[in-house]
Parts: structure tokens; C-alpha cells; sequence
């Protein structure tokens, strides 16, 4: 029998790229969605049939019942927040049980690792990361430090450990000083919720994956977060704390890199950043509010501003490279509909030099920008890439050439059936 594949789907810039909406879009063509880094500070919107639904933790494949979802033994999981998330699907007429499996080597966040976020945001003074306030930070860390607690740990002697972890995390908190917290009520829905993830199946589910692609079936890997919000390869230390990029799909989900066929880079036709960093695109003027206005460009988890900018083609280039990216999916080209000058940024710039290669620090260089023509058409309704006006054409052709990849998908809105799958 013919072994099945692994392709991946991942965000290359700063996240929010629209990957829910793709991965979407593409589970028809699979027989397995699986999550593979993160946890609940993704936020994955769907929309189709007049719906939307923001999944934080749960795969974005979960809406087709004949799927396999997985949560990937590289994520993170917050039981109160997966109950939350997974009830409102239930309620929404989704059966997730008989298609949704979580790994038992996935790390579990406590509330304290909350608490934990936000005392060591406090304590950053003014190099805070601007966290979502998940948790991330500390239970991959503790994950780390060989520490944490694991979804399979909910199986045997729970109170213990949690009790022991709790209390190690109190300790903590203590030397820090950070003393004014109460978590009575979200300890009580964390642990209905550690109840609650129990009626799931709690899988080795490198195992499963590996049976099922022998079995000749074909898997998802759906980033969450972005490249540049990698923990090796983004813009440390203002980052994420897990592999979002190629490499992470091998260990978070346990697939050989052989397994690994095509991967997807999404970006979008301009650019965003949510949270503290260097942004060498940034725009702090009119532009920069009308992208965000007409991109909607508030923060799916923490309903934060986003920073937004022109694409920016060093970031490209560098994902492209990290990831071995073999096709790209442009986002949001609809956003760009009513600019008459779209610009795209060619070189960062810092002290007189010019660098088209990712700086090992990104702060303080700025960057240098190339006009093209705006479209100045509604490219919303259109169904197929016949009908894309001359400078829409000329947009894509410039960033293929590039970035010397090609752009497979155009989306021209958030809606499941504004995705134009190019014929090459
Ligand atoms: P993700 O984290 O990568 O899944 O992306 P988010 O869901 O956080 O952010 C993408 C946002 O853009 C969501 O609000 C989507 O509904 C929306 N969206 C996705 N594709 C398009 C598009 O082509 N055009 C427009 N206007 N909005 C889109
Ligand atoms: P999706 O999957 C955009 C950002 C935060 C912060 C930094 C660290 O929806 O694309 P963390 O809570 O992970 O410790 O925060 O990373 N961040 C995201 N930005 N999209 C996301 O996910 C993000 N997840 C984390 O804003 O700057
Ligand atoms: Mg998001």
C-alpha cells in the first residue's frame, strides 16, 4: 500500500494569516487535521453558512464529520479553556467525540502558569513580549525543565501531582512577590474541565498518525502562530514558546521529515504583529489605521489592535527558506481593494545599510519600500482568476518572482467559499 503524507499549513509572518480558514477549506482533501505547537493563544477563525467560530485548541478540520482531529503531543492544553471551546461546538450541533483525539504527551497549563505569565510579564518592566496571558511562556518552559504535567497525567493519581505542581508554582509566585491573585473560580472550571477531557480518547497519537499514514491516509499539520514567532527562528525573545515552523510538525506531532510533503506558507497581501516587538514595517500613520480598519485587524484571542504594515518581503523570504516552503496562500488581497499605491518592502535599512537577509536583531532598522499600482476593483465576489484585473495579476507575478515561489491560493474574503485555487 501506498504510505500516506504529511503536508503542513504555516503561518509564515506574525500569525493571524487566515490559517483556520484555509485548513478549512482544504479537510475535504484530507483524512487527518492535526494541531501540532501552541495552545489556546491561537485564535483560528471560520466562517461558512452565515456561522464563525474562533477555535483556540481545537483543529480547524473539526466541521467534517468523516475527519480524524488530533491535538498533537507539541501543543499545550488548558482544560478549562478546551471545555469552553469544545462546548460550544456541541452546542452548535458538532459531535466532537467520535472525532476529536487529544495526546497524552501533550503539557497541560495550570491556572498557575496564568498567574506565572503575568508575573513575569510584570516583572519585564519595558521589554514586555505582550503575551496572550495563556500560560504559554511558563508550561513550555516547564516542559522544559522536565517538570510539567502531561494530559496523560490526568489518568493516575491526578490530585497528587496537580496539588505538588500547584504548590511548586505558589512557591514561585511567593519569591516574586506576586501575591494578589485568586484563582478559586477558574481552578474549579479547570478541574470540571480535566473531568471533562476524560470522555475523550487520551491517545499516543504519534502512534495512530504513523499507523494511519501506512494505512495510506493523508494528514494536516495546521501551524498556529507564525515563523516569526518561533522559538529558534522568530524575533527573540519577543516571541512565542513553541516550533511553529516545519521542524515543529516532526516533533509535535511524531512524523519522520520524510513523511513531510508539501508545506504551505499563508501570508497575508499586507502585514500585522499583535503584541510587543520589532517591526521594521510598521505603520503609524493613516495607512496603517486603514489597514486595520478595513482588515478588521483586532486580535481574534485578546481583542488587542493589531500593528499593521506592507507585506514584507525579507520576512518572506527568510519563512520561505526556514520552512522549505513549497507553495504559498495569499491572504486578504481584498483588504488592498481601494489603495492606489500598494508597496511592498524589498530591504530593511538601518545606518546607511541595506540588508534583504532577516537581521539577527530586527529593532531599529526600517524599511525600504518598492510602488506598484493599486487594482482599484472589488475583488470579493470573484470566483476564478479570470477574472482578476490586470494590476491584482501583475501583484501576484511580482511577489512570485521574488520570492521564486509560487501562490496557489488567493483568498478574497473571510468566507469558506472566497478562496481561489489557482491552476498552475
Ligand atoms: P489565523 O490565526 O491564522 O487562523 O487567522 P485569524 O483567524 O486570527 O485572523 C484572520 C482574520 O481574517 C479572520 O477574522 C478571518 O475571518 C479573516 N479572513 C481570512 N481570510 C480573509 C480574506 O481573504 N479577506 C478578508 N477580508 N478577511 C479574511
Ligand atoms: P494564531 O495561531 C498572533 C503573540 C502574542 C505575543 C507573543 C507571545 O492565531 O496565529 P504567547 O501568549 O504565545 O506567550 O505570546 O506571541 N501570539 C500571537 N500573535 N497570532 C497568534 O496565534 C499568536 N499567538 C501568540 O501576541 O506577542
Ligand atoms: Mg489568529
Amino acid at each position: 500500500m501506498k504510505q500516506g503524507k504529511v503536508d503542513a499549513l504555516l503561518g509564515i509572518v506574525f500569525g493571524d494569516e487566515g490559517k483556520g480558514k484555509v485548513v478549512d477549506v482544504f479537510t475535504p482533501r484530507y483524512d487527518v487535521v492535526a494541531r501540532f505547537a501552541g495552545g489556546p493563544n491561537a485564535g483560528h477563525t471560520i466562517i461558512f453558512e452565515g456561522k464563525k467560530f474562533v477555535l483556540r485548541s481545537i483543529p480547524s478540520g473539526i466541521f467534517d464529520e468523516g475527519k480524524l482531529n488530533i491535538i498533537g503531543n507539541g501543543c499545550v492544553i488548558a482544560p478549562d479553556l478546551f471545555m469552553a471551546e469544545a462546548r460550544e461546538l456541541e452546542t452548535a450541533g458538532y459531535d466532537l467525540r467520535s472525532r476529536l483525539h487529544i495526546s497524552k504527551r501533550a503539557h497541560l497549563i495550570l491556572p498557575t502558569h496564568r498567574v506565572l505569565d503575568r508575573a513575569y510579564e510584570a516583572a519585564k518592566g519595558k521589554n514586555k513580549v505582550g503575551t496572550t496571558g495563556k500560560g504559554i511562556g511558563p508550561t513550555y518552559a516547564e516542559k522544559a525543565s522536565r517538570t510539567g504535567l502531561r494530559v496523560g497525567d490526568i489518568l493516575e493519581d491526578f490530585p497528587r501531582k496537580y496539588a505538588a505542581l500547584k504548590a511548586r508554582h505558589e512557591q514561585i509566585l511567593r519569591d516574586l512577590h506576586f501575591t494578589d491573585y485568586d484563582i478559586t473560580e477558574e481552578e474549579r472550571l479547570w478541574l470540571e474541565g480535566v473531568e471533562y477531557m476524560r470522555q475523550f480518547p487520551l491517545t499516543d497519537t504519534e502512534a495512530e498518525i504513523n499507523r494511519l499514514l501506512a494505512e495510506g491516509k493523508s494528514v494536516l499539520a495546521e501551524g498556529a502562530q507564525g515563523t516569526m514567532l518561533d522559538i529558534d527562528h522568530g524575533t527573540y525573545p519577543f516571541v512565542s514558546s513553541s516550533s511553529t515552523t516545519t521542524g515543529g510538525v516532526c516533533t509535535g506531532l511524531g512524523v519522520g521529515p520524510n513523511k513531510i510533503d508539501q508545506v504551505y506558507g499563508i501570508f497575508k497581501a499586507y502585514s500585522t504583529r499583535v503584541g510587543a516587538g520589532p517591526f521594521p514595517v510598521e505603520l503609524f500613520d493613516e495607512t496603517g489605521d486603514r489597514l486595520r480598519e478595513i482588515g478588521h485587524e483586532y486580535g481574534a484571542v485578546t481583542g488587542r489592535n493589531r500593528r499593521c504594515g506592507w507585506v514584507d518581503l525579507v520576512a518572506l523570504k527568510y519563512a520561505i527558506m526556514v520552512n522549505g516552503v513549497t507553495q504559498l496562500i495569499m491572504m486578504k488581497s481584498d483588504v488592498l481593494d481601494d489603495f492606489p499605491v500598494i508597496r511592498v518592502c524589498m530591504a530593511y535599512e538601518k545606518d546607511g545599510q541595506q540588508t534583504t537577509d532577516m537581521p539577527y536583531d530586527t529593532e531599529g532598522w526600517t524599511a525600504v519600500y518598492r510602488d506598484l499600482p493599486g487594482w482599484r476593483t472589488d475583488l470579493t465576489q470573484m470566483t476564478s482568476e479570470d477574472e482578476f484585473p490586470q494590476a491584482f495579476r501583475d501583484y501576484i507575478q511580482f511577489l512570485e518572482d521574488e520570492l521564486q515561489t509560487p501562490i496557489t491560493i488567493l483568498s478574497v474574503g473571510p468566507d469558506r467559499e472566497q478562496t481561489i485555487i489557482r491552476s498552475l
